[in-house]
């Protein structure tokens, strides 16, 4: 399936309802972002990241080498991965049926997320979900690709960044309290570290859509981030 062959293209129908594409690095604020819109708009909202989680999760669990892209291909074949909307919240994460919403927060699965979205036919996997899911449009969707990749064609494309120092400091307090917590200086290099792989891989590397608005959350506070976005979305919904 491929995004012209559902009737989105110039010259075809437009979807009823917008597509919203978030992309941008950890920690950037997307999910929160994200989640907001979708809950002021009526919108389904949707991370791509955690199917990435679920399936590194999984790798994990089944001791497949993380650098071999036919195994994990392979692994896709027996994989069933569903998120499932919660109003005001972080998508329910199933994997084949279990509930690994929280386990997928994990640094190992993290790091490992990043190292499997690397693989071209993994990712080619995702899309191919993922555009399945947002095609009726009315939908939130956030990752490293969307605007370039999944919805090339979505009606609005946020690329949405910040400084390193703050991107680590909002994951460090995002997971502070967690069993494995780490030092605010070891949450920085991690994020550091995934963003270069993310940046860096050869296949649908994490940039920004040319067409994207850029939205350096820096010097915002939550409020305005959300006001901001809000007015794009607006400017996107039929009149
Ligand atoms: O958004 P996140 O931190 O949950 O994403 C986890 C990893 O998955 C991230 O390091 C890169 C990868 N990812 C991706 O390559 N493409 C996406 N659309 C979403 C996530």
């Amino acid at each position: 399936m491929t995004a012209s062959s559902q009737g989105t293209v110039a010259g075809g129908p437009r979807r009823q309802r917008p597509v919203i594409a978030i992309d941008g690095p950890a920690g950037a604020g997307k999910s929160t972002l994200a989640a907001h819109l979708a809950r002021r708009f009526g919108f389904l909202n949707l991370e791509t990241g955690a199917m990435y989680r679920a399936l590194a999760l999984k790798a994990l669990n089944t001791h497949s080498p993380l650098d071999d892209e036919g195994v994990l291909v392979r692994l896709t074949e027996t994989t069933q991965i569903v998120l499932e909307p919660r109003p005001n919240d972080t998508n329910r994460v199933l994997l084949d049926g279990d509930d690994v919403t929280r386990r997928i927060r994990e640094r190992d699965v993290s790091e490992a997320a990043s190292q499997v979205s690397v693989h071209p036919r993994v990712r080619a996997w995702m899309v191919e979900r993922q555009r399945a899911l947002g095609q009726q449009g009315g939908v939130v969707m956030e990752g490293r690709d969307i605007g370039t990749k999944v919805f090339p064609d979505a009606e609005l494309k946020i690329f949405l960044d910040a400084q390193d120092e703050i991107r680590g400091q909002r994951r460090y307090l995002q997971n502070a309290g967690s069993s494995d917590a780490p030092t605010p200086e070891a949450v920085l290099a991690a994020v550091r570290d995934r963003d270069a792989r993310d940046r860096n891989r050869a296949a649908s590397p994490l940039q920004p859509a040319p067409d994207a608005i850029h939205l350096d959350t820096t010097g915002l506070t939550l409020e305005q981030v959300c006001a901001l976005a809000e007015e794009m979305v607006a400017a996107k919904m039929p009149s």
